[in-house]
């Protein structure tokens, strides 16, 4: 049986989602909601869907498992929050867009209301779900890498929104922290300075310093003013292990593998076929999408409700070391 899936939300992205549903046999598209009604209608009738304009219409009316939230808001997270504890409260299956939300005390009622509930929470932290960055995490489980040094990363692309003050920490870096995270594991400590790009009023640049847990080191530089339309790599992670070195770049799709006790060094270019960030959402929502079709415990939904949680903790722990110029203890954030 198919996974009958509705998506809240009829923007850039919302439709991606609807697009990415309606060709992916383990789900049956059966809605499209947004309060915008001349949105709703346009991506109705492009997915060959119902539209509705209100979200607990959609819950009432559809039989629908699963729902993913496309909403945005300030710093693209504050709408998510309504919306999503309506589908939790219905019952169903959430998968909510990235960042979970731009207000750590939401997140945590969200991803308390999903266990409350019992059901499966997901976020759309798709760079983590991309063949290349598989393919760095499989040499770190295999133990081929050996034990995690440092993660170095960086994020950047140009957005000339000018959202102060923290647009960029709380829009944007939700993905390179959870890839960050999905490598070494969870941050204990975050140190960050942050400067404004000219004639910026936001704080469009960052260089954050972290401590994992396991005592690993980690370095994030973020920049919402880089490069123009040439679409230039917009990312790169390196993790450094004991036994060798991983890099993912050319934004997720490119893989290197360079073992200290050999010469040789191993490339893969485009891997998994994957050419452009656009595929990243296919990869990812079909993952949610195979996950909830064999069925399996909520704790066990690869970049959860949970993960997009403690991705914002980092986030957050970053903005308080920037106003205090202290060192910020994560846990104390999740507590
Ligand atoms: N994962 C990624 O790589 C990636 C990339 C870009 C954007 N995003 C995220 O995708 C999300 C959506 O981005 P977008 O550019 O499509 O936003 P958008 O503002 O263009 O669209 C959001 C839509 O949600 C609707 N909406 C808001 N609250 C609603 C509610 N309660 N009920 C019904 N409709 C509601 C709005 O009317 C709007 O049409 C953002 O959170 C953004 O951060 C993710």
């Amino acid at each position: 049986m198919p996974i009958r899936t509705a998506v809240i939300g009829a923007g850039n992205i919302g439709k991606t989602h609807g697009r990415v549903y309606k060709a992916n046999p383990l789900a049956e598209l059966v809605a499209i909601c947004d309060m915008d009604r001349t949105r709703a209608d346009a991506a109705a009738q492009e997915l060959g869907v119902t539209a509705y304009y209100d979200v607990q219409e959609l819950l009432r009316a559809g039989e629908i498992d699963m729902v993913s939230v496309a909403t945005a808001g300030v710093e693209n997270g504050s709408h998510h929050y309504e919306p999503a504890m309506q589908v939790l409260a219905a019952g169903k299956h959430l998968l909510v867009e990235k960042p979970i939300s731009n207000n750590l005390a939401q997140a945590k009622e969200m991803v308390a209301e999903a266990k409350r509930r019992g059901v499966c929470m997901a976020v759309d932290l798709n760079h983590r779900f991309t063949p290349a960055t598989q393919l760095a995490k499989q040499k770190i489980t295999s133990g081929e890498l050996g034990e995690v040094l440092f993660v170095n990363m960086n994020l950047w692309i140009r957005n000339p929104k000018d959202e102060p003050p923290y647009f960029h920490l709380r829009a944007l870096h939700s993905h390179s922290v959870d890839v960050m995270r999905h490598m070494a594991g969870d941050v204990a400590k975050v140190q960050a300075f942050f400067s404004k790009g000219p004639g910026r009023n936001s704080w469009s640049n960052a260089s954050i310093n972290m401590q994992f847990t396991s005592g690993a080191l980690g370095h994030l530089t973020g920049s919402y003013d880089m490069h123009g339309p040439d679409r230039h790599s917009i990312e790169r992670t390196e993790v450094g292990g004991t036994k060798g070195r991983v890099v993912i770049d050319n934004s997720t799709v490119d893989f290197s593998w360079f073992p200290h006790n050999s010469k040789e060094s191993t490339h893969v270019h485009n891997a998994g076929g994957m050419i452009s960030f656009n595929e990243t959402f296919g990869t990812r929502l079909g993952r949610w999408l195979e996950q909830l079709s064999e069925g399996v415990a909520p704790e066990q939904i690869e970049g959860s409700g949970e993960e997009g949680l403690k991705a914002l903790a980092v986030q957050e722990a970053a903005i308080r070391s920037h106003e205090t110029g202290q060192v910020i203890d994560v846990a104390e954030l999740l507590a």
